[in-house]
C-alpha cells in the first residue's frame, strides 16, 4: 500500500474480506511528516505497521523530493551539531529520528558498505527532548509531494473503476447479494 490518509486504508481493508491489512509503505523523513497527523495514529490503532521509505528523503523518482540537507545548510548544521553530542553523523541522527516512532519500520537504501554500517549504528541510542525540539524548529511539518498525492489519486481512480466494473458484472452482483 502507499497511503497518506486513513480513508484509503479503511477502503483497502474493507476489500480484503477479513484478511488483516498488516503494512502500509509510505514516505517518512525529516522533510515529509505528513503521515503523522492521520495515517500513523490510524495504523497504531489498527495494528498496521508503517514501513517508512526514503528515510533520508531521496526518493529520486518522486517529484519534488528534496534529498538530504546539503553540507553547509542550516538544516545540515543542526543535524551535525546534535550528532556531535552522541558521536553520530547527520544521517545517523536523521535515521534515529525516524525510528523514534513506535510501530514504524524504515527501509534506508544503502549500496556502500560504510553507509550500511553507519546505518546500523543509528540504532541503540535516543535523541533527547531538546534535540527533538531543535529538529522540529528547522524541519517544519510538511505535506506529501505532488508525485505521492498523484499516486493516491490513481489508487482511488482504479478502485472506483473496479467497483463500477463489479457492479456491471452479473456474477458479482449475484454473489454479493
Ligand atoms: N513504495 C514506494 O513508492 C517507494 C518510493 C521511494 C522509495 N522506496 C524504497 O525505499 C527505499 C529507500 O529509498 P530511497 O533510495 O529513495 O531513499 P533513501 O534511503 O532516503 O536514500 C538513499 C540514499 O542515501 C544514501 N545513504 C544511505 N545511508 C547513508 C549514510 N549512512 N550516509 C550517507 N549517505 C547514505 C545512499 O547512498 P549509497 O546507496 O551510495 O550507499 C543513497 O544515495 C528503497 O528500498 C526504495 O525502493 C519506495
Amino acid at each position: 500500500m502507499l497511503h497518506r490518509k486513513a480513508r484509503p486504508l479503511q477502503e483497502a481493508q474493507s476489500h480484503l474480506g477479513g484478511i488483516p491489512l498488516v503494512c502500509n509503505q509510505v514516505g517518512y523523513h525529516l522533510n515529509d511528516t505528513s503521515i503523522e497527523s492521520e495515517v500513523l495514529p490510524f495504523a497504531k490503532r489498527n495494528g498496521i505497521t508503517i514501513m517508512g521509505y526514503s528515510p533520508f528523503g531521496y526518493a529520486p523518482h518522486v517529484f519534488g523530493a528534496k534529498g538530504f540537507p546539503d553540507v553547509g545548510s542550516q538544516e545540515r548544521h543542526i543535524l551535525e551539531s546534535i550528532g556531535a553530542k552522541y558521536g553520530k553523523t547527520a544521517y545517523q541522527v536523521a535515521l534515529n529520528w525516524v525510528l523514534r516512532q513506535e510501530d514504524l519500520v524504515t527501509i534506508p537504501k544503502a549500496a556502500k558498505k560504510e553507509h550500511i554500517v553507519d546505518n546500523l549504528h543509528a540504532l541503540g541510542w535516543e535523541l533527547d527532548k531538546g534535540d527533538l525540539e531543535q529538529i522540529e524548529c528547522f524541519f517544519p511539518r510538511c505535506i506529501a509531494s505532488q508525485g505521492e498525492r498523484e499516486n493516491e489519486d490513481r489508487f482511488f481512480l482504479a478502485l472506483s473503476r473496479s467497483q463500477n466494473q463489479n457492479e456491471n458484472c452479473p456474477q458479482f452482483a449475484h454473489s454479493s447479494r
